[in-house]
């Protein structure tokens, strides 16, 4: 048996937050970002707006577009690394929002990885029979967690949702493979030293700004390209397919040179690579699913089209998933 995705959705914040703001604010320019990044603008929440909020619109959005009701589903599965709160969980919040009571719910943390992650879990549930119905969210508010005075990490990032709805396929439609792989020799490549239970908050942690995102970006970068190669290399040999046989590529959107890099590297077609990092930045785990959603809604994806996804984040977290829509 397999498990499909049925309907996706996403949400993101109205205000949008442009290179030129950014200039105002660090010293940078619109044509370093736009050259080094590919970045022009991205979505940020006003105060007061959590990662819960924007989850549970995209989950609305997702539920409406399967016309499923909230209330039969199983399991709600939440990717983020920007939760609402240490406890309870944000997936605990959505099940609220949505009163969604049959569901059970917890969050998965693989920072950019966390859709794919998530993916692979909910379709082991379906699989083993666990569970029908699930709904899986990748939600971030970035703007949380970065430095506002940092223009090497301020620039990157964007708040947003994706959502999307599992559940047993009766056709050969479905996740095709799921590949996680995680190295926590890189866990200071990207990370949030403070806030946690090694560097609580203290008025020491707040003045050396640990509550913030500290990125080590040139080997990030490095990195990224050599894993995200591997792991989409990994999913078409398991799969026997060439990567002319991937009718829509979902990768992580980070960084423009990356996925130009991983592009030429593997020889996809560009006509089938799915682009928006320009209008959102790097939205961390609702990347994937933010992409996926638009280019559903913008008919890029067919019913039988083979969509393959790759990510890479904090962890460090890499994964692909192949799926047959
Ligand atoms: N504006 C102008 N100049 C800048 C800016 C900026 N916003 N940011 C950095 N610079 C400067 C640097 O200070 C440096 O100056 P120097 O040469 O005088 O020292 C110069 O530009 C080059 O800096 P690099 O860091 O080498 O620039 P690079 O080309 O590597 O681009 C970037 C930096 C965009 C961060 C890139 O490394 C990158 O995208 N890395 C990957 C990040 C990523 O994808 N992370 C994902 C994981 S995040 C997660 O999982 C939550």
């Amino acid at each position: 048996m397999r498990a499909r995705i049925v309907a996706t959705g996403s949400a993101v914040p109205t205000r949008v937050l442009r290179n030129a703001d950014l200039e105002r604010m660090v010293a940078t320019s619109d044509k370093w970002i736009v050259e080094r990044t590919g970045i022009r603008e991205r979505r940020i929440v006003v105060e007061g707006v959590a990662s819960s909020d924007l989850g549970t619109d995209a989950a609305r959005a997702a539920l409406a577009a399967g016309a499923w009701e909230a209330a039969d589903l199983d399991l709600i599965l939440v990717a983020t690394c920007t939760p609402d709160m240490p406890l309870p969980s944000t997936a605990c919040l959505i099940q609220r929002n949505l009163k969604a009571t049959r569901a059970i719910a917890f969050d998965l943390a693989a920072a950019c990885s966390g859709f794919l992650y998530g993916l692979s879990v909910a379709d082991l549930y379906v699989r083993s029979g666990t569970c029908r119905r699930v709904l899986l969210v990748g939600t971030e508010v970035m703007s949380s967690i970065i430095d506002w005075t940092d223009r090497s990490t301020c620039i990157l990032f964007g708040d947003g949702a994706g959502a999307a709805l599992i559940e047993p396929s009766s056709d050969d439609r479905g996740i095709l493979s799921t590949h996680l792989h995680s190295d926590g020799n890189l866990w200071d490549l990207v990370c949030v030293p403070g806030g946690g239970s090694r560097s609580p908050a203290s008025d020491k942690m707040l003045a050396e700004r640990q509550q913030y995102m500290k990125m080590k970006g040139n080997e990030t970068f490095k990195v990224a390209v050599k894993t995200l190669e591997a792991t989409v290399r990994e999913a078409l040999s398991v799969n026997h397919m060439d990567i002319k046989d991937v009718d829509v590529f979902i990768p992580h959107q980070a960084n423009v040179r990356i996925l130009n890099a991983l592009v030429e590297r593997l020889g996809v077609e560009r006509d089938r690579v799915v682009v928006n990092m320009d209008r959102y930045g790097n939205t961390s785990a609702a990347s994937i699913p933010l992409a996926l959603d638009q280019a559903v809604h913008a008919g890029r994806v067919k019913p039988g089209s083979r969509i393959l996804m790759a990510a890479f984040g904090a962890g460090l977290t890499w994964a692909s998933a192949v799926v047959r829509w």
